[in-house]
């Protein structure tokens, strides 16, 4: 099956920075995807190549089969890019500029501008100048701009970073209605639980190195540990036994988080620890490792 992304041997340098280095993936067609990695990883800088703003230093990629660089044109007619800067253009209206972006690719109808617009709850602000628009009213509509030809691709770069609930919520079930009527998806973003429940797939990206790409669940299948979490019925610990001692995560408000290795069973004997040591507790649950945490531990990042 041909990508709808594909990235090969990638490299950007600016300057004496290496932004990228040897990235090389592939997005699947119709894929929820998710791009993750912690600031300054190169994220953006990837997402700009894929969306011919900046020249790779060396590599390709093709959107759709059309390279970025020698088809240009048809790469960016399959593409659409929400980008991280809120960067419009004073000069333009809402609808003024959505017609513009939809002229220039040649896209006739103005009932889908329309139904963006009401979407995106900028039904009442098609004739307000983009500059007089709140940060989060910016972000609607460049979400909209990036939308009116209707990409097979849609890359959203951060786009629910300083966006109210109500937007996130909106913008969430349209971007799922889209990934459901078979567009590909590429999605940054730094809430990792939002990546957790949305994406399928998932590359991590490092210091400009790709340092993971797997299915969500290979990804959450690699952590090692889980966590039980108990919820004391007094704050004294001090007599606690020392091989559950060696375990404790973390211990704030009489809640006590013991780090336990997946594949051993140490429940049981943790159970009769602590009611041996006459610790009482009044309830206990395990949480499985999150996406967040495999996402600490392959960046080498630790956990607040
Ligand atoms: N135009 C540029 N000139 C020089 N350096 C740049 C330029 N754009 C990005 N960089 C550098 O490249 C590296 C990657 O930046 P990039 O914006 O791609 O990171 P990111 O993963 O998107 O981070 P964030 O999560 O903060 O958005 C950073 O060190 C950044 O300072
Ligand atoms: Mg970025």
């Amino acid at each position: 099956m041909q990508a709808a992304v594909k990235i090969s041997q990638l490299h950007k340098q600016f300057g004496n920075l290496t932004a990228l280095s040897e990235v090389d993936f592939e997005i699947p067609k119709g894929s929820f995807f998710g791009l993750l990695g912690p600031n300054g990883a190169g994220k953006s800088t990837l997402i700009n190549i894929i969306a011919g703003l900046v020249r790779a230093s060396s590599g390709s990629v093709s959107v759709m089969g059309y390279d970025v660089v020698r088809n240009w044109r048809q790469a960016r007619q399959c593409l659409g890019v929400v980008p991280q800067e809120l960067v419009v253009d004073p000069f333009f209206t809402v609808s003024e500029m959505l017609r513009l972006q939809a002229g220039y690719f040649g896209c006739k109808s103005s009932a889908w501008i329309e139904e963006l617009l009401e979407i995106l709850n900028l039904s009442d602000k098609a004739n307000t100048n983009l500059q007089e628009l709140s940060g989060g009213m910016k972000r609607r509509v460049l979400i909209a701009q990036a939308l009116v030809h209707k990409p097979d691709v849609v890359v959203l770069d951060e786009p629910t970073a300083g966006v109210d609930v109500e937007l996130r919520q909106v913008l969430w079930k349209f971007i799922k209605q889209l990934h459901e009527n078979g567009h590909t998806i590429v999605l940054t973003t730094h809430y990792l639980e939002e990546a957790e429940a949305l994406c399928e797939k998932l590359a991590i990206i490092d210091n400009g190195k790709l340092v993971a790409l797997d299915t969500k669940a290979a990804l959450l299948a690699r952590a090692s540990d889980r966590f039980l979490c108990i919820s004391l019925n007094n704050s004294d610990i001090s007599n606690l036994p020392s091989l559950i001692k060696a375990k404790v995560e973390s211990f704030i408000d009489d809640q006590l988080v013991l780090r336990l290795h997946k594949t051993q069973d140490e429940i049981g004997s943790i159970l009769e620890g602590l009611l041996a040591a006459n610790i009482r507790f009044s309830d206990l649950h395990i949480k499985e490792a999150s996406l967040e945490d495999v996402f600490l531990s392959l960046t080498g990042k630790e956990k607040a």
